[in-house]
């Protein structure tokens, strides 16, 4: 695969209009729409870390993935274009989002550019079933906690990768003003929202690690375009016996949290020895 970095994928989308026309990033005259910008490069971004991950552990032909919250799927399409033009890999994808008239988008664009590899499902991702193996969650900026679906989806489906760039997070900015040793930090409301985001993050982190899969979180693009701009990067790894999700309890345990992640595996035991404490 030739195409690998973020200035080569936005240059393709920039300069071949055969994949940015039919996505949308066109005006009628072919000229670029300026306001495309901050999504091209995030859809660059995320999409360079995904062929990263691929090209150095994905030894499979057959790839499928799973888009969650895909909006327009823009970063199936690119991903799919690229597989296309560069690669031996053969990618599938499927896509879930909750707007029906986004999935008939997606259809649309998915019959102008001719692609057999790709089907839409409208629905919420954590009830979404496939009728293949998912080897890769995505989910670039599904809302607050559609981000937590898409990882309990991945863990629940037993997906290799699960990478997620999150968007909002309203889940725990409420839940965190008292009863925890640094109210001193989160009585200011700025500090508090943003101190909930690095916890929200930090949490899906830690679950993930307690359910065997190795994490890095990285930056897609640099912060100044857009603040939600870190991925959360996971691999499963093969010896998880000794792996729990102790860690994760701990730190929810300072900050007794309701977070909307654990409640998505109430019904089937956690890789951990306690029951669900719903
Ligand atoms: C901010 S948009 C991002 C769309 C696309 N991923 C992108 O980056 O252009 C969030 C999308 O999440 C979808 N959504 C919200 N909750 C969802 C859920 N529980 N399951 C699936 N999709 C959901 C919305 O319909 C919306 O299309």
């Amino acid at each position: 695969m030739k195409i690998i970095n973020k200035a080569e994928i936005v240059d393709l989308l920039e300069q071949e209009k055969s994949l940015s026309g039919p996505l949308g990033f066109r005006h009628s005259n072919g000229l670029l729409k300026k306001g495309m910008n901050k999504k091209i490069n995030e859809i660059a971004g995320f999409s360079e870390q995904i062929l990263k991950m691929i090209r150095k552990f994905g030894k499979k032909k057959e790839i499928v993935f799973l888009e969650c919250s895909c909006g327009k799927s823009y970063l199936s399409f690119v991903l799919s274009y690229i597989f296309e033009r560069e690669s031996n890999t053969i990618p599938y994808f499927f896509g879930v989002d909750t707007n029906r008239g986004l999935i008939q988008k997606c259809e649309e664009t998915r019959d102008v550019m001719g692609y057999n590899n790709m089907v839409f499902n409208h629905g919420r991702t954590i009830d979404f079933s496939a009728d293949r193996k998912i080897d890769m969650v995505i989910a670039l900026h599904a809302c607050n906690t559609a981000t937590d679906e898409a990882i309990a989806k991945g863990i629940k489906v037993g997906a290799k990768y699960i990478m997620v760039v999150p968007c909002c997070q309203g889940q725990l900015r409420s839940q965190i003003k008292n009863h925890h040793p640094l109210t001193s930090v989160t009585q200011f409301g700025l500090l508090r929202s943003k101190f909930a985001d690095i916890l929200t993050d930090a949490l899906r982190s830690q679950f993930l690690m307690g359910n065997g899969y190795y994490v890095e979180l990285l930056e897609i693009v640099p912060p100044k375009l857009t603040p939600k701009n870190i991925l959360i990067s996971a691999r499963k790894i093969k010896n998880t016996s000794k792996r729990n999700l102790e860690e994760y309890y701990q730190l929810n345990n300072i900050f007794k949290t309701n977070f909307s992640l654990q409640e998505y595996f109430c019904e089937q035991p956690l890789n951990d020895d306690r029951a669900c404490a719903c």
